[in-house]
């Protein structure tokens, strides 16, 4: 039988293109209790066993947050090496039952931005289930009620109580608020701008080099709340980020984060939304390695230190933020 396993490490190991997605039936079929799937990239469940790490490979799972507490009752010790010794990277991000809570949950949404696939467990799911419906709440526009069945479906149980409480909390729900009205805020700028953009181009590309710069202009003097836009390789200097945002850019260049995912970053005395921007067709002529003439000319001269250049379509660009 040896030969065989060889082969089928091989297999596995051979291709990461070869990786076959899970689908829902077969993460049900796992040992791990309450197991189930969130999105292409997250699949959750209680206590996995040595065995289901061998589906988590096939998968290409390359990640493991697991939210129980070393020592705790039947705490598993080895799972951190049956993870290593699969390639995986193994994240402990302990929570106890009794600490559900706000800053537990933001705490989780920063580990999970990306598109790594990942597995996300604790004993039984109760918690996992209590930390999403959290999130969920505050992200989506969501009850409640919804946000507590979204739960369930993932696991909550004898913690619904608790969160509840949580997502009844006015804390909770004042930074609901904020990042509904945060996620607006982006939304109107980004198609505002793009209007602009759209505009200019029908005057002429150099031109709506320069309509592009006004209209930013224009933006930035009458916003009366901080939103803008900020890249690692900025065109202009005014848009170079802070340090927190900084960090959030490094990240997410390195590990693509969904087009419509917010994150949260803390800047020591305020709070910022981000949401990251990606290239598309139209963005390559005035971002791309080559450009025509007639807009080299023109960012020459309107920005004679331009770092924003080289992009491709469907390159991390960078983000819109904006103060909560
Ligand atoms: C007509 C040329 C033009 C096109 C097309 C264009 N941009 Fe820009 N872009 C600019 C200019 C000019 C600036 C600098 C604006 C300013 O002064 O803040 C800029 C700035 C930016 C910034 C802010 C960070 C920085 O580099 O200063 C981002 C992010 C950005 N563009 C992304 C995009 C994306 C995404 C697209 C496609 C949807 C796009 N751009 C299309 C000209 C263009």
């Amino acid at each position: 039988m040896k030969w065989k396993k060889a082969v089928i490490a091989i297999l596995l190991g051979g291709s990461s293109l070869a990786w076959a997605q899970w689908d829902e039936s077969q993460v049900q079929a796992l040992k791990m209790p309450q197991s189930g799937v969130v999105n292409d990239h997250l699949i959750v469940g209680g206590q996995p066993d040595e065995d289901d790490f061998k589906s988590f490979k096939s998968w290409g799972v390359v990640r493991v947050i697991n939210l129980r507490v070393p020592g705790e009752k039947n705490f598993v010790a080895e799972e951190e090496a049956w993870a290593k010794s699969a390639g995986m990277e193994y994240l402990s991000l302990p929570v106890a039952g009794k600490d559900i809570s706000l800053e537990q949950s933001l705490a989780l949404k920063k580990l999970l931005g990306g598109q790594k696939k990942t597995l996300l467990h604790c004993s039984s799911s109760n918690r996992v289930g209590a930390l999403l419906a959290i999130n969920r709440f505050l992200f989506e526009p969501m009850s409640t009620k919804e946000a507590l069945a979204y739960g369930e479906k993932h696991g909550l149980k004898s913690l619904e109580e608790m969160t509840k409480g949580v997502l009844n909390d006015p804390e909770t729900q004042a930074l609901k608020k904020k990042i509904t009205a945060g996620k607006k805020r982006i939304k109107q700028y980004g198609m505002s701008l793009k209007g602009k953009l759209m505009d200019g181009m029908k005057k002429g590309p150099a031109q709506a080099v320069q309509s592009c710069q006004l209209a930013v202009k224009e933006m930035r003097e009458t916003g009366s709340e901080r939103v803008g836009r900020s890249s690692l390789k900025v065109r202009n200097p005014e848009n170079s980020p802070e340090p927190a945002l900084q960090a959030v850019l490094k990240e997410w260049q390195d590990r693509k984060v969904g087009a419509d995912d917010f994150q949260l970053v803390e800047d020591g005395k305020s709070m910022i939304l981000a949401k990251p921007i990606y290239m598309q067709g139209l963005c390559v002529t005035c971002h791309g390695a080559k450009v025509s003439p007639d807009i080299e000319a023109q960012l020459k001269k309107l920005y004679p230190q331009d770092l924003a250049r080289g992009y491709k379509v469907g390159d991390f660009r960078g983000v819109f933020h904006t103060e909560i």
